[in-house]
């Protein structure tokens, strides 16, 4: 398989990179589209009369088009925001208008809080309830069976993610998502965890919300959400009176980040040319020496899955008698990244009761053989 490193400048000499959950090093076409775009004159607005403000409905066109074929989603309905957290509090506030007393939102523990707290105060503000639904943690799997048995006939939101972005587990969104519908709910998915690490298609999901961001992706720091046509026709957003009346621009809050849709753009394709089965596989392979070294070592406890399917080339582990923060800070005298503490799936680190969490590692296109080496003989040292 080929070695991409040299497309990350970011990634250097020395430091051994597992933190790309919290954030990807930046490829080097999208860095370059990023300040080609701020060096060409076209940095403007939108819908304006001269070139450069055509340039930019321009670029804005290209990026939804390209985040439509990475999706498998139609252009038309994606929003460009700063982060996916900002995309879904807009959206939930916007859902939040139709939400009353006896209204229910089902939400997972094993979610990232961007896909439970904007529900959890959507539902203070109008009297509606959230179910959270467990997941099991002695496999770290979140069964369909759960998620439909917490349905009822007055769910009108069903919020899962695609991927753990603590333990790596994959729920099957699509089999959620024919639960959820046939009990009449609606359904968003947090894909940003999932995007980086599988080929997505938003059409065979089948859910009305999608979201991901592309600093987890090797681009810039942006949040990315495909809405569903129905449901953006729909919904009447909060937003200013001058602002578009349609279409996902009116959700956007403020004119958009042009340098990061670019740069996003960029990094998209960066994805597409390289083939998403092509960058799981080549991740799998790598991962998969990880979790068997990991699972091996007596003293260390690995949360989640402990196979390779379905989940994300991510995992957390602790060292048995040594605080989360005290093992990454070990690895990090080594120049190994990796993260420690909750990193805001703050649900399933309490279902683990485990108050100062663990720590994470997680492989991306760039991480190689020796990288693996390094973090397993230095775990093995501590
Ligand atoms: C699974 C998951 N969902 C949502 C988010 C929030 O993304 P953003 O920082 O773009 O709001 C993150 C960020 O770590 C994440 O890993």
């Amino acid at each position: 398989m080929t070695d991409l490193r040299h497309r990350f400048p970011g990634l250097g000499d020395g430091w051994a990179r597992f933190d790309g959950p919290a954030g990807t090093q930046v490829v080097d076409t999208a860095i370059e589209a990023t300040s080609s775009w701020q060096r060409s004159g076209n940095n403007a607005n939108s819908h304006g009369p001269f070139a450069a403000a055509e340039a930019c409905d321009e670029l804005v066109s290209r990026a939804r088009s390209t985040m439509g074929e990475l999706l498998g989603a139609d252009g038309d309905g994606i929003m460009f925001g700063p982060s996916t957290t900002a995309n879904v509090f807009s959206i939930t506030r916007a859902i939040a208008r139709d939400l009353g007393p006896g209204d229910e939102i089902v939400c997972t523990r094993i979610d990232h809080d961007s896909n439970i707290s904007p529900w959890l105060l959507a539902a203070a503000d109008t009297g509606a309830t959230v179910r959270l639904v467990d997941f099991d943690v002695e496999t770290g799997r979140l069964p369909t069976e759960s998620v439909a048995a917490a349905l009822t006939e007055n769910t009108r939101w069903v919020a899962v993610t695609g991927a753990s972005n603590a333990i790596g587990t994959m729920p099957d969104v699509a089999a959620i998502t024919a639960a959820a519908k046939a009990a009449g709910a609606m359904v968003m998915v947090d894909g940003v965890h999932l995007t980086p690490h599988a080929r997505v298609d938003v059409g065979a999901i089948g859910c009305d919300v999608y979201s991901t961001s592309s600093y987890k992706w090797y681009g810039p720091h942006a949040g990315i959400t495909w809405l569903d046509p129905g449901l953006l026709a729909d919904l009447v957003p909060y937003k200013v009176r001058p602002a578009d009346d349609d279409g996902p621009d009116r959700l956007q809050l403020g004119t958009p980040s042009f340098e990061s849709i670019a740069g996003l753009d960029a990094a998209a394709r960066f994805l597409l040319d390289e083939g998403m089965e092509a960058i799981a596989s080549y991740e799998r392979r790598v991962f998969e020496r990880l979790l068997a070294g990991l699972v091996e070592m007596p003293n260390v406890r690995v949360l989640g899955p402990h196979d390779c399917i379905d989940r994300a080339p991510t995992l957390a582990f602790r060292v048995d008698g040594m605080a989360p923060s005290a093992t990454a800070r070990a690895l990090a005298a080594a120049e190994i990244a990796v993260w420690d503490g909750d990193y805001y799936a703050m649900e399933l680190m309490a279902s683990y009761g485990l108050a100062d969490g663990a720590v994470r590692a997680g492989i991306t296109r760039y991480i190689v053989d020796e990288d693996i080496d390094r973090l397993l003989t230095a775990v093995a040292a501590l």
